[in-house]
């Protein structure tokens, strides 16, 4: 399947070289990484496995961090059906980010883009936003440092600034960057201008000239390749920019895992028998068709599901080699790989449940006021 990288779609098997090149985005380089172990202390698995591999001008975001200039941080959720563990793990790393630089975070949730772009009514799309809230609270944000957006309840503050930037971007550039037609909503034409203002709103809010930090999937990249510019036009610096690898679905590591496709997902919601479930049946697995085989030949990691969510969430790098290593010989089976990544799954999301179930006493703090 042809590769296809952008907000609306996800699809093949993915080549972040191309992707890179296609984007106009770099590799994460040693020296980055270097920069940011310096300021934080340690590295996140994420970083040293390059699962966020790319950037946008991070290094100037960094420097002038060290020169006093705090970032902040920016990133969103489309609120339109339930979550899974592909949003959550962007979400925790972005939260790493917030503790480790101890940096405020703006979080968009975009209700009218998914109400625009979705066939779903208004109240459902609005239903979802509050179900959404619930688990990126769940992931444990500063709450005096988070603050959440919505674009159709902060519209008093974001629409002029909106219209500021969909003045400067044309038709034709949004028809092609998305492969819009003539039949598209009017209303999705406009929606870029709306994901672009979070970058810079808090300044304007606060009367600040802080650089702006956008830790998102690769598939969000393109809204910014439109209006990283505008935003500098209309006299506010540009975003730098951190991307990060699509998680891949059960069924195989072609395209991202997504909610949209039955049993392809773990959702944040699934209880440990659900995951049970979903893992056993449709897990890819890398190994062998017979255990025979399997002793003989060894599995293959690489495409194997359950040690590429493994990547995710064993943080320890000296396992996660030896359960590459044993799986690679034939030492370990599939079944034996996917009661591990099982056990790992439900234990965390045993402990998100938990922060789930007391999330909605404290949406009121983590709402922009
Ligand atoms: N459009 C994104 C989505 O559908 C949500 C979003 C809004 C976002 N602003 C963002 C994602 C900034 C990353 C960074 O999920």
């Amino acid at each position: 399947m042809e590769q296809k990288v952008n907000p609306y779609e996800v699809q093949g098997k993915i080549d972040y070289d191309k992707l890179v090149k296609d984007f106009g985005i770099k590799r994460l380089t040693k020296s980055d990484l270097d920069q940011i172990k310096e300021i934080a202390g340690e590295l996140h698995p994420y970083l040293r496995r390059e699962i966020f591999f790319a950037n946008r001008d991070l290094k100037w975001c960094l420097d002038e961090y060290k020169k006093g200039n705090q970032f902040f941080l920016y990133t969103g959720c489309g609120p339109s059906g339930p979550l899974h563990l592909g949003h959550l793990t962007t979400w925790i790393f972005t939260k790493w980010l917030q503790d480790k630089f101890d940096v405020d975070l703006w979080f968009q949730f975009t209700d009218d883009e998914k109400f625009l772009f979705k066939n779903k009514s208004y109240e459902e799309i609005q239903e979802w936003t509050h179900e959404n809230m619930l688990d990126v609270i769940a992931l444990g944000f500063n709450p005096k440092k988070t603050h959440f957006l919505i674009d159709t309840k902060h519209a008093g503050i974001m629409y002029p600034e909106a219209i500021k930037v969909a003045k400067k971007i044309t038709f034709s550039t949004i028809k092609s960057a998305f492969g819009f037609t003539d039949s598209n909503n009017i209303g999705s034409i406009f929606y870029t201008a709306m994901q672009t203002v979070p970058a810079f709103l808090p300044n304007v809010l606060r009367k600040e000239k802080r650089p702006c930090l956008i830790p998102l999937g690769a598939d969000q990249d393109i809204h910014f390749r439109i209006s990283r510019d505008v935003i500098e036009k209309l006299g506010h610096k540009k975003p730098a920019i951190i991307h990060t690898k699509f998680m891949p679905p059960i069924t195989g590591i072609e395209g991202k895992m997504s909610s949209s496709s039955a049993g392809a997902a773990i959702l944040t919601t699934d209880d440990a028998k659900t995951v049970k479930k979903k893992i056993n049946k449709y897990a890819f697995s890398g190994g062998q068709p017979t255990v025979e085989e399997h002793r003989r030949l060894g599995g293959n990691p690489e495409i194997d599901i359950s040690y590429q969510w493994l990547r995710y969430f064993e943080s320890d790098d000296d396992k996660l080699k030896e359960i590459y290593d044993n799986y690679k010989s034939g030492k370990l089976l599939s079944g034996e790989l996917k009661v591990i990544i099982i056990d790992k799954i439900n234990n965390f999301l045993a402990e998100h449940q938990k922060k789930r179930k007391n999330a909605g006493k404290l949406i009121s703090q983590y709402i922009y006021k």
